[in-house]
């Protein structure tokens, strides 16, 4: 692996949409760099005493799996993600003068936060440029951990070309937080100490964004461990490892917007795919509603808040895509927990609404007194919690003496939704059941 960090940083220009950009000589598709079991071993021994060894325990879910599940606990690191990993140890191996100088990287979350924290740990200035879509949460802990924050580009492609741009100028290293190749022996790491903490494990999932994580993960495993089987998983809004293993080379995946936005790259790295291709035995797409539904399950069952795209590796589970994994000892990397408190509430609501414990349906009722009262008395006989209640006349063509009640409630799970949807429908000649209501 090539460890100079020595300026110019940035020599190569490309074009895109005839404008010249600049290459980031670290991750040059021309030359990708094959990341070693050595480069994991090093950076272990450099980070140690700066990152968290998180837990690794089996979970109360492996009954409901028929599964040994033992989750790795990555949202517990201090920013809450394992992008610590590789930032510190890419941090750690600057030149003096780079260290300096400082270092400059373009994410909309937990990589700009990694760097940021350790950044100021030690000693060493970070600039990071985010796109306007960056959460507010996430741009104000960059700047409280002393970072220059830059909110620059539209998404994090042209966030990019800026950082890039901005580090020739101001002569700042950039970082690619999935592919430089210190990320990818920094984040190697975690699989150590998988490896350490689960020895007999059969299997290792994990969410695959750029690919850094799999890459220095598996790469862990592997050596150490030849025969435990590696599972890479992504949402079925950006498939973009799995199309890269299809094509035999990162190519251009079109990404859409994803509970897992931190898995949301378009191109996985050229090192990371070099590194990981062939230690991956399955990759797997996931439903962005399993990974609402998992989101969920971590919370009620593990007491974890764990983000879209650290619960993806669960969704695999939940979705019923490994069942040649049944009565195995398997390691879920939960890898982050940044999520904002107002997606945390909508995904719980897309969650009970997956699991049949939300339910939305309009029915006709009579307009004449009592007749909304005994809709609610039928709900309140079952058990059933009123959410939201809606009703409106102006709407209905056929029945003057009818009323249109659209309702929103809990019930206890699917099973009692199909209880109050029977009831109903002995009750009532009229309504329409489920979400398109
Ligand atoms: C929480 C979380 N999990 C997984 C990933 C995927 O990591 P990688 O891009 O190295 O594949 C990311 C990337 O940002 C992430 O933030």
């Amino acid at each position: 692996m090539d460890s100079t960090m020595v300026e110019p940083p940035n020599k190569k220009v490309k074009v895109v949409n005839s404008e010249e950009v600049l290459v980031d000589r670290f991750c040059d598709p021309q030359k990708p760099q094959v990341v070693t079991f050595q480069d994991v071993s090093a950076a272990a021994y450099k980070i140690k005493g700066g990152i968290q060894k998180t837990p690794c325990l089996k979970s109360q879910m492996s009954s409901t799996f028929d599964m040994k599940i033992y989750f790795k606990k990555e949202f517990l690191q201090y920013t809450g993600s394992f992008k610590e990993r590789g930032a510190r140890y890419t941090l750690l191996m600057l030149t003096q003068e780079q260290k300096k100088a400082g270092v400059i990287a373009a994410s909309a979350g937990n990589h700009a936060l990694a760097l940021s924290y350790h950044g100021q740990d030690l000693g060493i200035p970070v600039t990071v440029v985010m796109p306007v879509i960056a959460p507010l949460m996430k741009i104000q802990n960059c700047r409280k951990y002393g970072a220059t924050v830059h909110i620059k580009g539209a998404n994090l492609s042209e966030s990019r070309i800026h950082a890039m741009k901005m580090g020739q100028e101001e002569k700042l290293l950039y970082i690619n937080g999935y592919d430089h190749p210190h990320i990818l022996a920094g984040q190697g790491t975690m699989g150590l100490e998988i490896v350490e903490q689960v020895p007999d494990l059969d299997a290792c999932i994990i969410p695959v964004g750029g690919g850094g994580l799999i890459a220095g993960a598996a790469l862990a495993i592997k050596n150490l461990r030849p025969n435990v089987a590696i599972y890479g998983v992504e949402s079925e809004k950006c498939p973009s490892f799995t199309r890269a293993m299809e094509a035999n080379k990162p190519v251009y995946t079109e990404t859409h917007s994803t509970l897992a936005d931190g898995l949301a790259v378009p191109t996985v790295g050229v090192n990371a795919f070099a590194t990981a291709h062939s230690l991956i035995d399955k990759m797997i797409v996931v439903r962005e509603e399993n990974i609402a539904l998992s989101i969920l399950r971590l919370l009620e069952l593990e007491k974890a808040v764990v983000e879209g795209a650290g619960a993806t590796g669960l969704a695999a589970v939940v979705e019923g895509l490994v069942p040649e994994l049944q009565g195995k000892k398997v390691v879920i990397a939960l890898c982050g927990g940044n999520i904002d408190t107002t997606a945390l509430g909508r995904v719980i609501e897309r969650g009970l609404a997956v699991d049949g414990r939300l339910v939305r349906f309009v029915v006709q009722v009579s307009d004449r007194p009592g007749g909304i009262a005994e809709l609610t008395k039928l709900m309140a006989g079952l058990g059933v919690s009123i959410k939201d209640i809606f009703h409106e006349r102006a709407w209905i063509k056929t029945d003057i003496f009818s009323v249109q009640v659209k309702v929103v409630c809990e019930t206890r799970d699917a099973e009692h939704s199909e209880e109050l949807h029977q009831a109903i429908k002995s009750k009532y000649s009229s309504y329409t059941w489920g979400p398109r209501t």
